[in-house]
């Protein structure tokens, strides 16, 4: 039987990580954690408790009274938050925008990777996000940098998003790039490529390709190779 692994995909918002990541994590009986929806968790929850989040104090106090589930469902996860699931919610352009500004601060990082380690320790798992490889998971036996060019990730995400709500692809291009440059640039655990990731562009890959590509990646790693 193959050893099961801790795998760290990072990169930047609509490379596809969750996506793929599900998909993979599925077919091979390993659990998947979206750490990005335990941001955009927390993000809701400041939101609806009108928490002013360029207030870090305010941000920090407030930590103790949220109190977040990631309930593994047959077609993924589900977010709860002190009880309510905000599944749906935490995707919307909304919490999206204020999102960036709640994950670089180092009271929420800090809270969120104590649960992330602690999900991962059983073995056997896949978590997605910015800091997996770098801060999370530094001995991840296996590190995917996954990402596409601001067009490509602006694109799928408007795809996602067009029919909900009234939003074009200009503004999802634009929300993009601002979290990359908030994702890359913060002080606290900001998204780098760290050295022994092997980095995944999907600019022309399909969703099919890119779960084939990981899931070779990861058997290999299984069996203790390198990837190469
Ligand atoms: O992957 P996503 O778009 O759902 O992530 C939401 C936000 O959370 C994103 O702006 C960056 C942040 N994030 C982070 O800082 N660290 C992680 N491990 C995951 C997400």
């Amino acid at each position: 039987m193959n050893r099961r692994i801790s795998v760290a995909i990072d990169g930047p918002a609509g490379a596809g990580k969750s996506s793929i990541s599900k998909v993979v994590a599925k077919q091979l009986g390993y659990l998947y954690i979206d750490t990005g929806a335990m941001y955009r968790g927390i993000t809701w929850a400041l939101l609806d408790q009108e928490i002013e989040i360029s207030d870090t104090a305010a941000v920090k106090a407030a930590l103790d009274h949220i109190e977040l589930q990631l309930v593994p469902v047959e077609d993924g996860l589900r977010v709860l938050v002190n009880n309510r699931d905000v599944s749906k919610e935490i995707r919307t352009q909304y919490v999206t925008s204020h999102v960036s500004q709640v994950a670089a601060q180092k009271a929420v990082r800090t809270k969120l990777v104590e649960m992330q380690r602690s999900m991962a320790s059983v073995g056997g798992v896949i978590l997605d996000g910015r800091d997996i490889g770098s801060v999370v998971l530094p001995d991840a036996e296996l590190k995917v940098y996954l990402t596409a060019s601001v067009e490509t990730r602006g694109h799928r995400r408007w795809l996602e998003l067009k029919d909900k709500e009234d939003i074009t692809l200009e503004e999802v291009c634009r929300t993009v790039a601002d979290r990359d440059t908030m994702d890359m640039e913060r002080k606290e655990s900001p998204l780098i490529c760290v050295d022994d990731a092997v980095v995944v562009e999907t600019d022309h890959l399909s969703i099919e390709e890119t779960v084939q590509k990981l899931t070779e990646l990861i058997r290999n790693a299984e069996k203790g190779e390198r990837h190469g």
